[in-house]
């Protein structure tokens, strides 16, 4: 009796895939898809002369996934990858963050000025054609001048028509290439979200963690001209009819079940050496939270305090929180994994096969070795940048919203006889009025007051303007009080009445002054060694990546990530990655009530849920009496994954995947079948508050449940 558990238990966390395999190619992977209970054709997963899988499936805005769901272009994603989009048709009187929004038909939903969605027509492998004429005893320039011709070349042969694009990407590590046939269409409707206390419930409490039990979801429309082709916004514009969308099982779900994400996640480093992932464990992340701990510390509570403050800051909050709790959790993984051991180890692997071939020998005999070097010796650039772009971009905001004047400040004569003067006036004034909507300058600058010591503390001294330590906060005490760029009237003013006189006023106005003398004493000192950095460990990189598919052509390879679209798959299943506790493989709505704290703004819910929960009318979405919120499985995902269809082995939509537990986060680097889970919002919820909490069941018509 406990043999066969124990066999159980191993024979199902065998299964677990690393790879986020190219869906072009999916002859390599599809037996394997197979054994593990995909019950598919290939073709019907991506195909190019008839309809597959991949025509329901969308990257959204140019960084999540979105599935189609209806023959009427009815899109699922994200309540998170939505966030964005939501806010901005979000005000104190309108507030669909707090209390979410359902469109009750067509003409409520919402038009979302700039968002678009892109379409994947074809993948095509182009390496022959991007490497012909490279010769191996080129140098790195050479053989990167000879790509950029070539593709450039068959970019411009390919060329296409209209918002259909023809690009080429290079996959693993510039060994491989692939052009991309894309559509993007770009009016797409908000037609429902359910609110934070929903779409976002355990906030950052809970983010990468499980259990889980966030309706992490949104509802949205692509819409198409008359002709069902892409278009910007028309009011004439009508429901784009898909050329195919994924039917949604209701059916129950159990330990085992196969699973696929078909998506696109955004970027993986499975080959960086054992030095540079010491590099990012002990060094450069540590300091990258301590930078952002900071900030959060004083947007938490002033966001707590006033609602204003909270609306204005949501979404900037969440996504710097995001990153740095990846990062905690990404530490934790490598450590517990003794993932720099693990890589010596199979660094000496390879190391070891070049001696067997005098050729190999000359050719990746060094590269290990010159890769660990490298870091030791120049990831202080790395370093450097990072810590720049950390203050920069997502410290005080003032910094870089001045930076983005400079270009009307140094070119305004030429603007002036080019007439394009008044174009680039109208966009500031736009950025301006975006920027102050969401600005507090108050709370900007404690977040100045608490960034600026530590980016002193970890800056090599030559990145820093001259008396930058001694005089920053005298300088932000005159910026804060005196700056023009900082009061929106005077601003406003300003650029509506432009003189010569002003351009010179605005070129002296202390906050931009700060900010350009910033950004010069990064580029004057340290962004060039970053970049050189980044090209030799480029080079490498490259060298070392062609060494493993030469020398271990039958090794499981897969190229990283790249923000094109991927298919993942692995099983349902639970984890246990701590000693004496398991996860269970799913959560229900009873953890929500068990979560629910009035006083915790991460998991306040609302009176009707509360309603809702105790006349317990779950419809037909139950298994065994329980509505599930939540699974997990274990495929490999990473973000950009975030809104991808979780498909069953026929093809229906079981859920939308939404994140990865807080053990899996170093997959990025080193994937662990038995701790990395991907997790994922089950369908049957989604569906149980569209109809239930959003009264908005005329959107399940347009769907195909399958029971
Ligand atoms: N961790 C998920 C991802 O990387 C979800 C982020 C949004 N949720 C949040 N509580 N901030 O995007
Ligand atoms: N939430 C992530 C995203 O926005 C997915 C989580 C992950 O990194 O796996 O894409």
């Amino acid at each position: 009796m406990f043999l066969t558990i124990a066999f159980l238990i191993t024979a199902i966390s065998a299964r677990a895939t690393e790879g986020m395999w190219i869906p072009s190619l999916i002859s390599m992977f599809y037996s394997d898809m197979k054994t593990n209970g995909l019950k598919l054709k290939a073709e019907d997963i991506y195909a190019t002369n008839k309809s597959s899988l991949k025509d329901a499936i969308v990257q959204f805005d140019g960084g999540c996934t979105a599935e189609i769901v209806s023959a009427e272009g009815l899109l699922l994603t994200n309540h998170h990858c939505g966030y964005d989009a939501i806010q901005k048709l979000s005000s104190l009187e309108k507030d669909y963050l707090k209390n979410g929004f359902w469109a009750k038909n067509r003409s409520e939903e919402l038009q979302c000025p700039g968002l678009y969605v892109t379409f994947v027509k074809e993948i095509r492998e182009v390496t022959k054609e991007v490497l012909a004429g490279v010769k191996p005893e080129m140098t790195a320039a050479e053989r990167n001048a000879l790509i950029k011709k070539n593709i450039a070349e068959i970019e411009k042969k390919s060329a296409v028509t209209g918002n259909i694009k023809a690009k080429i990407k290079p996959f693993n590590n510039n060994n491989q290439y692939f052009m991309l046939v894309t559509e993007d269409f770009n009016d797409i409707r908000l037609v429902g979200t359910p609110p934070n206390a929903i779409g976002k419930f355990g906030g950052d409490t809970d983010n990468w963690v499980w259990p889980r039990h966030t309706g992490d979801f949104s509802v949205f429309r692509i819409y198409a001209n008359k002709e069902n082709k892409s278009s910007e916004y028309s009011a004439e514009n009508k429901a784009f009819k898909p050329d195919h969308f994924l039917p949604i099982s209701v059916k129950p779900r159990k330990e085992g079940d196969f699973t696929m994400v078909y998506g696109f996640p955004g970027r993986t480093d499975q080959h960086y050496c054992s030095e540079k992932i010491r590099f990012y464990q002990d060094i450069e992340r540590p300091a990258r939270i301590a930078m952002r701990t900071a900030t959060m510390d004083q947007m938490k509570p002033a966001m707590n305090d006033n609602d204003l403050v909270r609306i204005k800051y949501s979404a900037k909050q969440a996504s710097i929180a995001n990153a740095w709790k990846k990062w905690i959790g990404q530490i934790g993984g490598l450590k517990a994994l003794n993932a720099v051991a693990k890589k010596q180890q199979w660094e000496t692997e390879y190391a070891t096969k070049t001696n067997s071939d005098p050729q190999w020998k000359a050719r990746y005999g060094n590269v290990i070795n010159d890769m660990n070097t490298l870091t030791k010796s120049a990831s202080k650039y790395e370093f450097g940048r990072a810590m720049f772009t950390e203050y920069f971009y997502y410290g005080p905001e003032f910094i870089n919203f001045c930076f983005g004047f400079n270009g009307l400040l140094n070119n305004y004569e030429k603007l002036e006889k080019e007439q394009k003067l008044s174009k680039e006036i109208d966009n500031l004034k736009e950025s301006a009025d975006a920027f102050f909507k969401d600005y507090d300058a108050g709370l900007d600058f404690k977040i100045m007051k608490v960034t600026t010591p530590l980016y002193i503390k970890y800056c090599d001294p030559k990145m820093l303007p001259a008396g930058f330590s001694e005089n920053w906060e005298k300088n932000g005490e005159n910026i804060f009080k005196n700056s023009l760029m900082l009061n929106p009237e005077k601003l406003k003013n300003t650029l509506s009445n432009l003189t010569p006189e002003a351009i010179e006023l605005l070129k002296k106005d202390p906050a931009l002054v700060y900010a350009n003398e910033l950004y010069n004493g990064y580029a004057s000192s340290y962004a060039q060694g970053a970049s050189e950095f980044a090209s030799e460990e480029n080079r490498l990189l490259q060298l070392y990546v062609e060494g493993i598919l030469t020398m271990f052509p039958k090794k499981k390879n897969w190229a990283d990530a790249n923000s094109t679209l991927r298919i993942a798959y692995g099983k349902i299943e639970g984890s246990a990655p701590h000693d004496g506790m398991s996860y269970k493989h799913f959560t229900t709505i009873d953890g929500i009530m068990q979560k629910y704290d009035p006083a915790n703004p991460d998991f306040e819910l609302t009176q009707r849920f509360i309603d809702l929960y105790n006349k317990k009318d779950y419809g037909t979405y139950t298994q065994d009496g329980k509505l599930w919120v939540c699974f997990t499985a274990s495929n490999h995902t990473t973000g950009g994954n975030s809104g991808s269809p979780v498909i069953d082995a026929k093809g229906n939509l079981l859920g939308i995947n939404f994140d990865r537990s807080w053990e899996s986060t170093m997959s990025d680097f080193v994937f662990d079948p038995s701790r990395c889970r991907n997790i994922v919002v089950d369908a049957r919820y989604v569906l149980w508050v569209i109809e239930k909490y959003g009264e908005a069941g005329h959107l399940l018509k347009e769907m195909k449940l399958v029971r």
